[in-house]
């Protein structure tokens, strides 16, 4: 079993994605369990990010567009707001806390790496997120402010993720480069009740060559070992 630290410190981004591995459905499950909010304390407010998902190499279930609801009280919001003639099906063993629907099955791949800036590490992972905000409601309830606030609870998921990842073998990257009005049009949303703010991939990893990686806080470790301690 490996420690949380040595997850925290190993953690990378991955920078090109194998287009093979694929994770175990109850794994996928897990790590979108980690990412809703109770009992977080991080982020004191309700939750105001839920997820449009491209999935593509999970074990156990379809290849194809999914929803996740980090607040069980907004599936209808986004049902309503989101393509009609979207299924909205519990995939195969999905806990029933976790608020996971399919909304189409298909390949997923092409589109996913479309939207994305046309990069491949969004196509060619086990799959690949983007974060969609209940946007116009929460800006005119907090006010403007609360575009950051957005970001900060998006920004927050990301490391869960990509600390999930890491535990599960694989890896992550926050993606910042995204097309958002064909991400909209592949959901269905045709206003601003809803906004992707960013985007996700997970999935296995092929290391560069050319990057080196020295240990994290590594003069810090060293320097404890000579007895000396740096501010
Ligand atoms: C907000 C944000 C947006 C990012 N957008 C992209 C992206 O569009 N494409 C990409 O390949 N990597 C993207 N990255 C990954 C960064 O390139 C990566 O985090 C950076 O190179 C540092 O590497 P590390 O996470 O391994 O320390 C993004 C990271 C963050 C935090």
């Amino acid at each position: 079993m490996i420690s949380a630290g040595q997850i925290i410190r190993q953690r990378r981004s991955l920078l090109a994605c194998d287009g093979r591995t694929s994770i175990p459905a109850g794994r996928f499950y897990r790590m979108l369990s980690r990412v809703m909010p109770v009992p977080w304390d991080a982020i004191p407010w309700s939750p105001a990010i839920h997820f449009g998902l491209f999935v593509h190499r999970v074990d156990g279930i379809d290849p194809g567009l999914y929803a996740l609801a980090r607040d069980p009280g907004k599936v209808e919001k986004l049902r309503q707001c989101m393509h009609a003639h979207f299924v909205w099906e519990t995939p195969p063993g999905c806990p029933a806390s976790l608020p996971l629907y399919l909304l189409e099955r298909g390949d997923a791949r092409q589109l996913a790496t479309q939207v994305s800036c046309r990069q491949e590490i969004a196509g060619e992972g086990a799959f690949s997120l983007g974060m969609i905000a209940e946007y116009q409601a929460s800006l005119l309830a907090h006010g403007p402010s609360f575009y950051r606030r957005l970001f900060r609870e998006a920004g927050a998921i990301g490391q869960v993720l990509y600390l999930e990842a890491e535990a599960a073998g694989v890896r992550s990257t926050g993606i910042g480069c995204f097309f958002d009005d064909p991400v909209h049009d592949v959901f269905g949303f045709k206003d601003l009740a809803f906004q992707s703010l960013y985007h996700f991939t997970v999935g296995g990893y092929v290391d560069d060559p050319r990057l080196t990686t020295l240990p994290a806080y590594g003069r810090r470790v060293k320097a404890r070992q000579r007895g000396m301690d740096l501010p």
